[in-house]
């Protein structure tokens, strides 16, 4: 009995030296993380807000974020640090989705992983999903509460759940942290509306219009048809409050140090939460400066790099995706430099923009520019691609260029929305125009990838050859997708060419912004015909299945390749050629409606078409309309 006591007692001492060994384990990790980074984390943050006292509060909270978090995200944690380049591979594929759409709620998608795996994807992007107002939600990008999820949704547990049967899985999960603003339902903004000044300082606050007038002579609008002007008049406050997207998302004063550490606090606690890659919503916007566009000043640039290296200190597994929508010149200084670097990730959004405007003219000179200018960017650069998302496409091509072909900006524009809305140059598209500016004839689009590719008036006209045109072009635009380097991601219902949905319309919280024509439901019947190769859906699932794998298997895709196009010496075909170590993958992808013979200038040899396994030169390469193949070089 005392033997067995005695043995207790052995083993209880021996689980506390134990646990107290790990604890100081997990202290020297951090301290050597916090040490590495504190001196430029102090410098910038007493550049920024010269206040030693916030700074000091900042650092005791990232202790303290540091030691709540889950053991199994620390491991996490540990070997994505062994492996910074863990996300820069091959095998990465991404999908966004909606949870009420593809799921009803957290719980849904959770049981929907298995769909989710067999759609390839490894990656799945959250579409916002914390607290917000009904009918003022933007889509959720007006939050109420950070640290709330929206209630028909689920709870924290429920994400907590999903994000660990996703680590399971080896699947990452990325939500939207919207810091530029928040809604006008948030705490502190009621607190601000009714006078307490504390709060009226985390917003930009005016009692008359003298200085929001100041504002609007240098600021742009972002939504110039539904939120005209940067500020919002609150009569019942009697102030002005800044407003740069809707009057219901109130900008969030980045100069008060208040603002920023509790906003990295939610940050962290997110992170907390299994998050593997935060979206950072609208970020060129977050500093404000009178007398300039209040875009990308470079207070904007000393915030990120300071979550960088907050995130790196207390959890460097996670990822920050910068969501910059601005012509390229503006979007690469957010990767920041070598030595200090900001987002690890951008979005490809020019190469969007003129991926369609591709679609639109098959004139693909502009994009063979484009990618060129992408592929000579430093390989440390990773790019989101994408054909769609859940915004309208912004016609932000280089219009420069554009011009010396004869292309004018607003004409070109106005034919851009004429042919996807199906009115012009032979097209077969459908969708609507979003912000469409009467005064400037301006106006962006939205649509899905099937309905732009002409699979709605496909199968609206019952015409079968349409459709197989249709099809093959839908296909062939993620083929090109793919062939991009970074990660390529899936707008979920586009892996079985869902078409745009008019349902919004009855739908009086949503019937003003037509991005809700491609934010439908899920149909779980179309995804049921996906092995079915006699359907639509079956048909694209199938291929984008075969790509997808292929992709997956051949590492010339990995971000560290390199990238070039080659002349096709025909307007209407692009080629882009990807080349590692030894290996070399050519893409070809005809544009236009008309069967093709295309020769590739300066390469030889002989290839392998990867679809087939068929043997292939390089000269007078039959190649059907919006047709493409993937050839590997025979070494
Ligand atoms: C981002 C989102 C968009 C939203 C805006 C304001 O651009 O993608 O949907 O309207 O931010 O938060």
């Amino acid at each position: 009995m005392r033997g067995k006591m005695a043995e207790t007692t052995q083993t209880v001492t021996a689980k506390a030296a134990q646990s107290k060994e790990k604890a100081s384990r997990a202290e020297a990790v951090y301290r050597r993380r916090f040490e590495r980074h504190l001196d430029e984390l102090k410098w910038l943050y007493m550049e920024l807000y010269d206040n030693g006292s916030m700074f000091a509060e900042l650092c005791d909270c990232l202790h303290r974020f540091y030691e709540e978090r889950d053991r199994e995200l620390k491991k996490k944690d540990m070997e994505r640090e062994k492996c910074p380049g863990w996300y820069r591979g091959n095998d990465m594929l991404g999908m966004m989705l909606y949870i009420d759409n593809f799921a009803g709620n957290l719980r849904g998608v959770e049981e929907k992983l298995a769909y989710i795996k067999s759609c390839n994807v490894n990656y799945i992007h959250l579409m916002p999903f914390l607290d917000t107002p009904k009918g003022r939600s933007d889509g959720g990008y007006a939050v109420a509460d950070f640290r709330k999820v929206q209630p028909e949704l689920g709870t924290m547990e429920d994400l907590e759940s999903l994000t660990a049967a996703c680590r399971r899985e080896g699947i990452s999960v990325c939500m939207d942290f919207v810091m530029n603003h928040t809604s006008e339902e948030h705490e502190w903004a009621r607190r601000a509306r009714a006078g307490e000044g504390e709060y009226m300082s985390r917003y930009f606050f005016f009692d008359n219009d003298t200085i929001p007038a100041e504002y609007e002579k240098t600021v742009p609008q972002v939504f110039p048809t539904t939120a005209p002007g940067n500020f919002t008049y609150l009569a019942d406050a009697g102030h002005y409050v800044m407003t740069s997207f809707y009057p219901y998302q109130w900008d969030l004063n980045y100069r008060n140090p208040r603002v920023f550490n509790e906003m990295m606090y939610n940050f962290l606690y997110l992170a907390n939460k299994g998050i593997d890659i935060m979206r950072i919503d609208a970020v060129p916007y977050i500093w404000k400066e009178l007398h300039t566009q209040c875009r990308n000043l470079k207070q904007v640039h000393t915030i990120v790099r300071m979550m960088r290296m907050i995130s790196e200190i207390v959890c460097p597994g996670v990822l920050l995706l910068g969501e910059v929508v601005m012509e390229p010149e503006k979007v690469a200084p957010y990767f920041g430099t070598l030595e200090k670097p900001e987002c690890h990730m951008l979005y490809n959004v020019t190469t969007m923009a003129t991926t369609w405007h591709t679609v639109a003219t098959r004139d693909v000179r502009l994009l063979k520019r484009q990618l060129d200018i992408v592929g000579g960017l430093p390989k440390e650069y990773v790019f989101l691609n994408y054909l769609r998302c859940h915004d309208d496409i912004g016609w932000g091509l280089d219009y420069a260029t554009l011009r010396l072909w004869g292309f004018e900006e607003r004409s070109h524009k106005q034919y851009l929305n004429n042919y996807f809305q199906g009115y012009e140059g032979e097209s077969s598209s459908k969708g609507e125009l979003y912000n469409a500016d009467p005064v400037s004839g301006d106006a962006r689009f939205c649509g899905t990838t099937a309905s732009m590719c002409g699979i709605e008036t496909a199968a609206c006209l019952q015409n079968e050859k349409a459709m197989e045109l249709a099809v093959r072009q839908d296909v062939t635009l993620h083929a090109y997708m793919f062939m991009q380097s970074g990660i390529p991601v899936l707008y979920s219902g586009d892996e079985i060419g869902r078409v745009n949905d008019y349902s919004y319309k009855e739908n009086p919280d949503k019937a003003a912004d037509s991005r809700y024509i491609h934010r439908g439901r899920m149909d779980w019947t179309l995804a049921e015909q996906a092995s079915d190769e006699k359907t639509v859906s079956g048909q694209i699932f199938q291929s984008l299945d075969r790509l997808e794998k292929i992709r997956r298997s051949e590492k010339v895709f990995a971000t560290r390749a390199d990238m070039r196009t080659v002349d096709t010496k025909d307007t209407n075909v692009l080629c882009i050629g990807r080349a590692y170590e030894r290996e070399e993958i050519l893409g070809v992808f005809n544009f236009s409606e008309y069967d093709k013979e295309v020769s590739l200038s300066g390469v030889d040899g002989e290839y392998t078409n990867l679809l087939t396994g068929e043997r292939m030169g390089t000269e007078k390469i039959p190649l059907p309309a919006y047709g493409f193949y993937y050839l590997k070089k025979n070494l």
